[in-house]
């Protein structure tokens, strides 16, 4: 695939596109967490939990599965034509490369995993579960999934993601806003603690 023949516009769809997994996988885990703290209870020596009461089992496993069904969702026909339809250009079948379920594991698992090592620092830092972190929460779930699709994936992301640079800042630009979007949206619709 060849991003940088895609107008702005395009290329922005297609980014949003071929990261859905991840972005998806942050709501899912909203939906369906809260049951079976992944640290137990357990705190470390400067008595904080490890990474407390809102990293759970089902939220993992509820947005890792649901990142994954998301893409296999948009990596069927009816998935690529729409997106053809969108953009109105013929794109590669292969977005996500040669092994797509693999890529959407590791987008979605990334994308938790992200906001777990968050957890894991705001604990550190003396934050209690939902304190605000601005930066660091809208961002830690994007880091971990491009870092992790570094390094399983390189081929795959280097073809189109530092294929030149408009794919990144697009990333960086739409990632706080989508976050602080969905989840002013959970917040409002009572499924999320707090707007951000
Ligand atoms: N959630 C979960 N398990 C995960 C991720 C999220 O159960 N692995 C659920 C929790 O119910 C959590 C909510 O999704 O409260 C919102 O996620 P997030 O904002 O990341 O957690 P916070 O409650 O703000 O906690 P933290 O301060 O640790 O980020
Ligand atoms: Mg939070």
């Amino acid at each position: 695939m060849d991003l940088e023949k895609l107008s702005v516009i395009n290329t922005f769809l297609v980014v949003m596109w071929i990261m859905g997994p991840a972005y998806i996988a942050n709501s899912v885990a909203v939906l369906t967490g809260g049951r079976f703290p992944i640290d137990q209870g357990r705190t470390l020596e400067d008595g904080n939990r490890i990474l407390g009461d809102g990293k759970t089992w089902s939220g993992l496993i509820g947005g890792t599965l649901g990142g994954i069904v998301f893409g296999l969702i948009l990596n069927t026909d009816g998935g690529h034509s729409a997106l053809e339809r969108l953009t109105g250009e013929e794109l590669s079948r292969e977005i996500w490369g040669e092994n797509p379920i693999f890529v959407f594991t590791i987008l979605s698992f990334g994308s938790l995993f992200g906001d777990m090592s968050a957890s894991f620092y705001k604990r550190r830092q003396n934050l209690d579960r939902g304190d605000k972190f601005a930066l660091l929460d809208m961002y830690d779930f994007i880091f971990m999934t491009l870092f992790l699709c570094l390094i399983f994936q390189k081929a795959w992301l280097t073809s189109w993601i530092l294929d030149g640079w408009t794919p990144l800042f697009i990333i960086l630009f739409l990632t706080p806003i989508l976050h602080r979007g969905v989840n002013i949206i959970g917040y409002n619709i009572g499924v999320k603690n707090e707007p951000w």
